[in-house]
C-alpha cells in the first residue's frame, strides 16, 4: 500500500499508530546521529526522523541519498515531536521511519519550492508543474475547484441547467480579435473560436432552456495584462422570462453565497450606482469603494471666482479630491512626485494643482498667484476638507480629466494605505450607454455587445440620426464591480429582429453583412424568441478578487506570458509543411517579411 494517510492529517492523537506516507523530499536535515526529512504532499508537510540508534544502519545510508523533490514511500511509526512546531497542523508529531522506498529520482529543481521562491516568472512557467507544488499556488487551484464546485451547486439549486456550446464557431462580437483554426475540410476557410458564447445562449433561449449555465472557457486575442488571458474561464448565464432586476437579484445571491462559502465573509446587500455617476464620482465604470476620496467639480465656482487663471477658467472639468489628515506629513517631494506620476505619457495629466489646509490654519496652494485664502477656503468648503487635509486638482477635457483623476485616486487610496486587506466592496454598476462613439474610426460600437437592448424608453429614440441623441441611449446593461474590479457583465438582449437589426444598422453592418454574420441568430428570433437575458462572470478574476489579488495568473493552472505563451508547451510553435499545405496554408509572406 502506498500509503495509509496523507502528509497533511496525523495529530498528536494518532501517536502510536503504524503509518505509511507517499510524497515528495521537500528537504533533509542530516545532523549526523540524527536525520530529518521534510515529507510533502499536496495535504502538507509530515516530519520523517531517523537516529543511528533505533534506524538499521543500511537505511539511514539509504536515506542520506535521498534528494529534494524525490518521490518516496516510507513505513514508520507516529511519535511525538521532542521540539513542536506550531506552524503546520502536523507540528506536535514525527514519523520514526521503520522502511524507505525510493519511488523515483528527481534532478535538482531550477528554483525552491517554497513560498518565499527564487525562480523568476518564466522559469517558474516553465517548470509550471513544480511551480504548482508550491503551497500558495496549489492552495489557488484548490479554491478555484471550490469555487466552480459552489458555483454549480448554487446555479442547479436555483433550477439552472449547464448545456456546453461548440469551441469551433464563428466570429462573436465582444471587442476583441478572434483567433481562427483553418478548416481542411473547406479550404481557405476558418472557425473563430468563441469570445464568448453569446450567441448560443440566446439561441439556447429560443429553445425553451429558461435557465442556462456554463462554466466556460472563452478566447480572445487582446492585448495581455494582469487580469486578462487570451484564454480565459466565464460563469455564463442566461435566462429567460425576467427584467434586469431579476437577473442583478440571482447573481447578486451567487456571489454572496460563494463568499460565504468559500471565505466565511458575509456580504451586505450591493449597492447600485448609475453609469453616468460612476464616471462623475469615481472616473471610472468600476470604481472601487474601499475607500471614499469622490471627485468634487469645482467648474461654477471657478467661474463664480473669475481670477483670470485660463489653465482652469477655459477647461472643460476642473476637478479635485480630498486626502484627509496629510497636509503635515505630504512633504515638497511627495508632491513632486505626485506630479511626476501624472505627468506620465501613462496618465497624461499636464500638471496637479494641489491645497494645503494646514493644522495652524495657514493655506499652502500650487496657484496661489490667483487665488488668496479666501478664495481657497469655499474651495475647501465643497469639499468639506477640514484643517489637515489636503486638495489635489487636474483640469481640461471631461473624459480625459475624469480618467486621469480617477487614477490619480487609486495611486493615493494604495500610497495612503486606505485600502484595508480582507475588505470587500461589491457594488452594481447600471444604466450604461448602448453605443459608444469611436473618434478614430467615426462610427458607433456597441458599449456591452451588439444584441444589447436599449431602455424601453429609448427605443424610439434609436430611430434618430442625431448623433447627440444616439449617444445618450441607455441600455440595460450592467456591470458587476469588486474592489475595482470588472468581474461579471452582462444586458437584457433584443429579442426582436427588427430592433436588432435596427442596432446592427446603428452599428455600422449594412443588412448584408448583418445576414452573414448573423443571420442564424436573426432568423431564429423569427421562431418565438422569449424576452431574456444574462451576465457572465469572469471567473479568473472573480478567484483573484476574492483571494485580494489582482493577477489572475496565479489562479489559472497553466497560463500564458504576456506574449502570450505557453513557457511549458513552448506555444505558440511552427507546423510542418505538410500540414499547412492540407490546410491550404502558404506562409512566403511571413517568412519573407521576417
Ligand atoms: P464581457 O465581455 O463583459 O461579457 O465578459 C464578461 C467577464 O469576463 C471577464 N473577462 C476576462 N477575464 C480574463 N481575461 C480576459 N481576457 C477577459 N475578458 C473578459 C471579465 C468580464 O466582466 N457575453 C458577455 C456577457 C453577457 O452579456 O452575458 C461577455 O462576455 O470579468
Amino acid at each position: 500500500m502506498y500509503r495509509t494517510h496523507t502528509c497533511g492529517e496525523l495529530r498528536i492523537s494518532d501517536v502510536g499508530k503504524k503509518v505509511s506516507l507517499s510524497g515528495w523530499v521537500q528537504r533533509t536535515r542530516d545532523k549526523g546521529f540524527m536525520l530529518w526529512v521534510d515529507l510533502r504532499d499536496r495535504y502538507g508537510i509530515t516530519q520523517l526522523i531517523l537516529n543511528e540508534e533505533e534506524t538499521p544502519a543500511e537505511l539511514l545510508e539509504k536515506a542520506r541519498t535521498l534528494g529534494r523533490e524525490w518521490v518516496i514511500q516510507v513505513e514508520g511509526e507516529v511519535i511525538e515531536r521532542a521540539s513542536k512546531n506550531d506552524k503546520i497542523p502536523t507540528g506536535e508529531i514525527e514519523i520514526k521511519v521503520t522502511a524507505l522506498n525510493v519511488l523515483n529520482a528527481s534532478k535538482v529543481p531550477p528554483f525552491t519550492i517554497e513560498e518565499d521562491t527564487d525562480g523568476g516568472d518564466d522559469l517558474r512557467m516553465k517548470y509550471r508543474y513544480l511551480d504548482l507544488r508550491r503551497e500558495g499556488v496549489r492552495e489557488n487551484m484548490i479554491f478555484r475547484s471550490n469555487l466552480a464546485i459552489e458555483t454549480r451547486k448554487y446555479l442547479a439549486g436555483s433550477g439552472f441547467i449547464e448545456v456546453e456550446t461548440p469551441n469551433l464557431i464563428k466570429s462573436t462580437p465582444e471587442g476583441a480579435r478572434d483567433f481562427v483554426v483553418p478548416s481542411r475540410l473547406n479550404p481557405g476557410q476558418f472557425y473563430a473560436l468563441p469570445q464568448s458564447p453569446q450567441t448560443f445562449k440566446q439561441i439556447l433561449m429560443v429553445a425553451g432552456f429558461d435557465k442556462y449555465f456554463q462554466i466556460v472557457k472563452c478566447f480572445r486575442d487582446e492585448d495581455l495584462r494582469a487580469d486578462r488571458q487570451p484564454e480565459f474561464t466565464q460563469i455564463d448565464c442566461e435566462m429567460s422570462f425576467v427584467t434586469q432586476e431579476d437577473i442583478l437579484n440571482t447573481f447578486e445571491g451567487l456571489t454572496r453565497h460563494l463568499f460565504k462559502t468559500t471565505l466565511d465573509v458575509e456580504l451586505p446587500s450591493f449597492p447600485r450606482m448609475n453609469y453616468d455617476d460612476a464616471l462623475r464620482l469615481y472616473g471610472s465604470d468600476k470604481p472601487d469603494l474601499r475607500f471614499g476620496m469622490e471627485f468634487v467639480e469645482l467648474n461654477d465656482i471657478i467661474k463664480e471666482q473669475a481670477v483670470g487663471f485660463s489653465v482652469f477658467e477655459s477647461a472643460e472639468l476642473v476637478a479635485g479630491i480630498c486626502a484627509k489628515g496629510i497636509a503635515s506629513a505630504y512633504s515638497r517631494k511627495d508632491i513632486d512626485k505626485l506630479t511626476d506620476w501624472v505627468k506620465r505619457p501613462q496618465i497624461g495629466a499636464k500638471g496637479l494643482v494641489y491645497v494645503k489646509f494646514e493644522e495652524d490654519g495657514s493655506i499652502k496652494t500650487s496657484v496661489g498667484k490667483f487665488y488668496n485664502d479666501d478664495l481657497l477656503k469655499a474651495w475647501g468648503e465643497l469639499f468639506g476638507a477640514e484643517k489637515g487635509d489636503m486638495l489635489f486638482i487636474l483640469s481640461g477635457e471631461l473624459d480625459k480629466t475624469r480618467k486621469q483623476l480617477g487614477e490619480l485616486r487609486l495611486e493615493l487610496g494604495r500610497n495612503l494605505d486606505l485600502i484595508k486587506p480582507g475588505d470587500y466592496k461589491p457594488l452594481w454598476v447600471v444604466d450604461f450607454p448602448l453605443l459608444e462613439w469611436d473618434e478614430d474610426e467615426n462610427r458607433f460600437f456597441a458599449m456591452h455587445h451588439p444584441f444589447t437592448s436599449p431602455k424601453k424608453a429609448d427605443i424610439e429614440k434609436m430611430m434618430s440620426d442625431d448623433h447627440e441623441i444616439l449617444k445618450g441611449l441607455r441600455a440595460d446593461a450592467y456591470d458587476l464591480v469588486i474592489n475595482g474590479a470588472e468581474i461579471g457583465g452582462g444586458s437584457i438582449r433584443i429579442h426582436d429582429r427588427a430592433l436588432q437589426s435596427k442596432n446592427f444598422k446603428l452599428l455600422g453592418f449594412t443588412p448584408e453583412e448583418a445576414e452573414e454574420q448573423f443571420g442564424f441568430l436573426l432568423g431564429a428570433f423569427e421562431y418565438g424568441a422569449p424576452p431574456h437575458g444574462g451576465i457572465a462572470f469572469g471567473f479568473d478574476r472573480l478567484c483573484a478578487v476574492l483571494k485580494g489579488q489582482t493577477s489572475i495568473r496565479d489562479f489559472i493552472a497553466f497560463p500564458k506570458n504576456n506574449m502570450g505563451r505557453d513557457m511549458m508547451i513552448d506555444a505558440p510553435a511552427n507546423v510542418d509543411k505538410k500540414q499547412l499545405d492540407e490546410l491550404y496554408l502558404d506562409l512566403k509572406e511571413i517568412k519573407s517579411g521576417e
